[in-house]
């Protein structure tokens, strides 16, 4: 399968100090990846590099195959990257349908219209409130609004920095579903940043985790959520690393995907948690 975007030992300073270092990832055409880390890790410079808002200081980002690590962030949204960037940025004032029709800026083509259906069709209360300043809907409903501002500019990957962030564990859940929907429905393949590894591994086949700027674990969500360093880092738990057990990792995906079924969970990994379910019944 090919990557849509591709890391190859991308480095980023800020001034003097290193923010990544050698950091190498892929995300795969029509699949949901996360990127994990605590705070100050690297997530969003990471982010701010795929959309062109920093520059690395060596590596090179590859996009659908070729090397865009110099290109200006229209040139990239033009060619199908989009943004949500972290605390969702709606502009209050304007009304929802004016916040979204923004997101269509770099557009010249006849695509905006079905766009915007799209959109109303993935998110009908975004419609019912077209007219609404943005400003006063609910924190859930302006998340609805940054997914649908970046689905009018027409992605083939949507970057999403953090977008559960401040939300009540409620409106989590229909956010994780949303994500998982924009996956499903439109065929868009999500890089999703995350501090909590349960949560983004609800929806996403494989992760990394960064460490000060520098990848320190990769491997598929069952991997991760197996992993003693992110169960010690993400879940809270230290862990004896002689029992690790992949299978109880496996069961605990199943009952953290158990209603979200279709979800962009790749194939290859679902199967893997599927075989894993039979040999536990
Ligand atoms: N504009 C900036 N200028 C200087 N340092 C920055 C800037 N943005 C981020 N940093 C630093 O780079 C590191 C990584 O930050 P960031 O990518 O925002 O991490 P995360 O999103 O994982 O919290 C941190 O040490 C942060 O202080
Ligand atoms: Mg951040």
């Amino acid at each position: 399968m090919s990557a849509l975007l591709e890391f190859h030992d991308v480095s980023v300073s800020y001034g003097s100090s290193p923010a990544l270092v050698d950091v190498s990832l892929r995300v795969e055409e029509g699949h949901v990846v996360s990127l994990l880390g605590g705070n100050a890790s690297g997530k969003s410079t990471t982010m701010k590099t795929a959309l062109g808002l920093v520059r690395p200081v060596s590596g090179t980002v590859l996009y659908d195959g070729q090397d865009i690590t110099r290109w200006s962030t229209p040139r990239r949204v033009r060619a199908g990257l989009a943004s949500v960037p972290e605390a969702r940025r709606v502009f209050p004032e304007m009304t929802v349908e004016d916040n979204l029709l923004m997101g269509a800026y770099t557009r010249r083509d006849r695509g905006i219209r079905r766009s915007l259906s799209d959109v109303y069709g993935l998110f009908p209360r975004l419609a019912e409130r077209r007219r609404q300043r943005a400003g006063t809907m609910s924190g859930g409903e302006q998340q609805m609004l940054a997914f649908g501002r970046a689905i009018m500019s027409g992605p083939r990957l949507i970057c999403m920095d953090e977008p559960t962030m401040g939300l009540a564990p409620i409106i989590v859940e229909q956010v994780l579903d949303h994500i998982a929907a924009i996956n499903r429905e439109l065929g868009v393949s999500v890089l999703l940043v995350e501090q909590n590894a349960e949560l983004a591994l609800q929806v996403a086949a494989r992760g990394y985790v960064l460490r000060t700027g520098r990848l320190a674990v990769e491997g598929t969500a069952q991997e991760l959520l197996a992993h003693p360093g992110v169960r010690e880092a993400y879940l809270g738990q230290a862990v004896d690393s002689d029992r690790i057990d992949p299978l109880a990792a496996a069961d605990r995906l199943d009952t953290l995907r158990a209603d979200r079924t279709g979800a962009g969970v790749a194939e290859n990994d679902g199967q893997a948690a599927d075989d894993n379910g039979k040999e536990q019944a």
